[in-house]
């Protein structure tokens, strides 16, 4: 195990119980008798990641003393919905492996991806249903609507260099943090409980989401499959601008900006992330990024810091940094 993965896994002790029922529940719920099924089934299982998200539901329960039997379900769900996100986000984006294993669409294709992405969703919000209180459902389906509406907004921007920071920032917020910060609140707030101790974790999770989607879009420029375990260069293949790209665009001269427009359009090239970088066209733009990303994780440990001292909020503290050193 990497010294990074062992510092997760001892982050996440105060929920380890949790997090055992959390992978028991979802195993049963995405139990399907049909052979085709299971086998992609396990196969999904196989790239279940850090489960950061269903982690951040037990952990901020716990944080803000709101645990109750429920809570391992909701968190179950929250991993379905992100694992249904990320089986249809690879058939768009075209990756070929996600946490070190082959993607659903290039083990098998995109038409029975997106049916498995379907799967996922349908079989999380089946298990919603099953819940004594409608929040998770009410919240969750909000989030999702807004992931989507973030995807269709980014997948609008391709190749659109005019965009403003905010934008960008907007796109990743709908895509990334929304899932975050409804983690976060579900945790705090499931059945129902205090609104504004929900509201303060939401945006808790927001901006630790906002942070791991900009740091992502920084490893994807600068990370290899083999560091980060999924496929890496995919936005400027797929014509996305992210934060680093654009910060750097803006701040070029009109050669350089011409140049970096080629690499992204130009037919026929390899590599066209490194090549970005080996040019030298992005030094600002990360920089710029990387601050970005832990200015926001500053703010959510001060969030962190108004928690009761605890296990828990000890790990949220460790959490928050992992998000800006993790390498996967
Ligand atoms: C990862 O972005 C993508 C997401 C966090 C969200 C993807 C959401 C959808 C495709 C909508 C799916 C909707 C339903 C209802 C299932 P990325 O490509 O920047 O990150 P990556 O490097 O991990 O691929
Ligand atoms: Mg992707």
């Amino acid at each position: 195990m990497s010294s990074t993965r062992a510092w997760l896994t001892s982050l996440l002790a105060p929920v380890d119980d949790g997090l055992t029922r959390m992978r028991e529940i979802l195993g049963r719920q995405i139990e399907e008798p049909s052979a085709a099924v299971s086998d992609m089934t396990s196969h999904v299982e196989r790239f279940r990641g850090k489960q950061l998200r269903g982690a951040l539901v037990l952990l901020c329960g716990e944080a803000t003393g709101n645990t109750t039997d429920e809570h391992a379900a909701v968190a179950a769900i929250v991993e379905m919905i992100h694992l249904a996100t990320l089986v249809h986000d690879d058939i768009l984006d075209g990756a070929e492996v996600r946490r070190r294993v082959a993607c659903v669409n290039q083990r098998w294709d995109n038409q029975t991806a997106v049916l498995l992405g379907d799967f996922l969703y349908a079989r999380a919000f089946a298990l919603s249903t099953e819940l004594s209180s409608r929040l998770c459902s009410r919240i969750l389906s909000e989030t999702t609507r807004r992931l989507c509406v973030g995807e269709i907004e980014q997948a609008n921007r391709r190749y659109d260099f005019d965009m403003t920071q905010d934008e960008a920032e907007a796109i990743c917020g709908a895509k990334t943090a929304s899932l975050y910060a409804a983690a976060c609140e579900l945790g705090a707030r499931y059945p129902g409980g205090n609104e504004e101790v929900g509201r303060q974790m939401y945006d808790l999770g927001w901006q630790l989401g906002l942070a791991f989607q900009i740091a992502d879009d920084c490893l994807d420029l600068t990370g290899t499959t083999e560091e980060v375990g999924k496929s890496v260069g995919t936005d400027v293949e797929d014509g996305k601008i992210t934060l680093p790209v654009l910060v750097a665009y803006q701040r070029a001269s009109d050669d350089v900006r011409a140049r970096m427009r080629d690499i992204f359009t130009a037919p026929d090239l390899e590599d066209r992330a490194r090549l970005l970088v080996e040019q030298g066209h992005l030094g600002a733009g990360l920089e710029v990024a990387r601050l970005r990303a832990r200015t926001l994780v500053a703010q959510a440990s001060e969030r962190i810091a108004n928690l009761p001292e605890s296990p828990a909020r000890r790990s949220l503290e460790g959490i928050a940094e992992f998000v800006l050193e993790r390498s996967f």
